[in-house]
């Protein structure tokens, strides 16, 4: 039997089948009512432990549209998550004979893959917390395709709140992946999240370089957040050039803004007590924005003024229109109705898991420090030597300070070449020698100075 297949990350899909979902979806597009018999009967759960409108809505329609039914809890405070049940229990209980597929939003970060660890059903992910929005930019993706017919060497300016916006981190790990340049200008203090830009770097191959934002006008006004400086690497503009060169930004293909995600602000503090980036006509003036396509995942507030709305340009609602044929296509897929995933799906980073007594996430906000009893540790392997690691829920590095081997029973340091002949299912991390050594490891012989250094600590 095939293997059941999930869309926790944007990386579940490869490029070819994203761009399957694409064709599909364009094809759906040309008579969005005549396709009702293609998953006729067919139940969607929606599961939205978060607000929402247009997704929850559009993959509604999107059921329905294809002839099946949806069950819905759109408010979960209002379902036995008030009463203690744990999300673990509750996917099982949904994913029984109550529906054939389940679409979950979710305010911790990892939720939807540890949904995935206990549903019986596909599970796609509708937002987690701040980590990544999947069918959000798949929407986001098409959009741009449509527009511009190809994906490949696009430049594509992310704008506003890159730190907190999942769909952010999402669509930054496509189009890196799909060969797009990115541009990134922040709001002051919402850079990509360093664990974001090491992905980019080291999974995606993009390179960080400085670059000049002199030909964006005011988009750029906050001109430092477009230049990378080696002392800040947080404050980063990406913009990758064939010869790794810095240079001026000359020509913009779109413009992707976002909301101040305030509701994920650990103070509950508000970015518009500050200035806030705002796009508008002003800011859409300058020549190499000419041919910009404006986007936005909605909802806005006043990031995009609404004198911009009759510009050409800005295809945000159309954007919001098109998510109703592209979950048609990926609804379909995955209750596999169409044929859309390649016969040997890609593999995923290792994922190895650990045992109870090992070194845990350390962000509050990852699933697996509120569903203790359902998550296990979990970890994706990036490097083995040397070894860096990230939660395989929520994805954020993990820094570990010492690796024991169960086999021999000894610890190294995380950059030792020796953890070559470790296999992965026999390492146990730790945060530091002393933990090692509490549970039992002894140093391995032959530890190097060098390697008796504590790690660098992770930006
Ligand atoms: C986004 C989200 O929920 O992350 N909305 C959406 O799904 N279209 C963006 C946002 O809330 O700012």
């Amino acid at each position: 039997m095939a293997e059941l297949r999930h869309l926790v990350s944007i990386d579940d899909l490869s490029l070819a089948e994203m761009e399957a979902i694409f064709l599909k979806a364009r094809e759906i597009s040309e008579d969005l009512t005549g396709w009702s018999h293609l998953c006729q009967g067919a139940i969607t759960a929606t599961l939205f432990y978060e607000p929402s409108t247009r997704t929850r809505l559009s993959f509604e329609s999107a059921t329905q549209r294809l002839g099946g039914g949806v069950i819905t809890a759109a408010d979960m405070r209002n379902s036995s998550a008030s009463k203690g049940e744990s999300l673990a229990d509750t996917v099982r209980v949904v994913s029984s004979s109550y529906a054939d597929l389940l679409v979950l939003r979710h305010p911790s970060e990892g939720a939807a893959r540890l949904a995935a660890d206990y549903a019986g059903v596909p599970v796609i992910n509708a937002g987690d917390g701040s980590h990544e929005h999947p069918t959000q930019t798949l929407c986001d993706l098409y959009s741009l395709w449509v527009e511009h017919g190809h994906l490949e060497g696009l430049d594509v300016v992310l704008a506003g709140d890159l730190r907190y916006s999942r769909t952010i981190h999402s669509f930054a790990y496509a189009l890196a992946r799909f060969g797009a340049n990115l541009v990134c200008i922040p709001q002051h203090g919402f850079e990509l999240p360093p664990y974001v830009v090491k992905r980019l770097r080291e999974e995606f191959g993009v390179e960080p370089i400085r670059a000049s934002g002199r030909r964006l006008g005011d988009l750029a006004k906050s001109s430092d957040v477009v230049y990378l400086t080696p002392q800040k690497p947080h404050q980063l503009s990406l913009f990758t050039d064939a010869k790794g060169k810095a240079q001026d930004i000359q020509h913009v293909h779109a413009v992707y803004m976002t909301r101040p995600q305030t509701e994920r602000y650990a103070s509950g503090g508000s970015a518009e007590s500050e200035e806030y980036m705002q796009l508008g006509k002003n800011t859409m003036a300058a020549e190499s924005l000419k041919d910009a396509v404006v986007m936005h995942p909605l909802p806005r507030r006043d990031e995009i003024s609404a004198d911009f709305d009759s510009d050409p340009r800005g295809i945000y609602f159309k954007q919001a229109a098109r998510g109703v044929p592209v979950r048609m296509a990926l609804l379909a897929a995955f209750l596999g109705k169409i044929d859309v995933f390649d016969a040997e799906p890609k593999l995923a980073l290792e994922v190895r898991r650990g045992e109870k007594d090992e070194l845990r996430c350390p962000k509050e906000s990852c699933i697996s420090r509120t569903e203790l009893r359902h998550a296990d540790t979990k970890y994706k392997l990036i490097s083995r030597v040397p070894l860096q690691v990230a939660c395989a829920y929520c994805s954020h590095e993990i820094q570990v300070g010492a690796v024991g081997c169960r086999t021999t029973q000894e610890w190294h340091a995380p950059n030792s070449p020796q953890l070559k002949k470790v296999r992965p299912e026999e390492m146990a991390f730790f945060a530091d020698v002393k933990e090692a050594e509490d549970r039992g490891f002894q140093a391995a012989p032959g530890l190097s100075e060098a390697e008796r250094e504590p790690a660098p600590p992770v930006l």
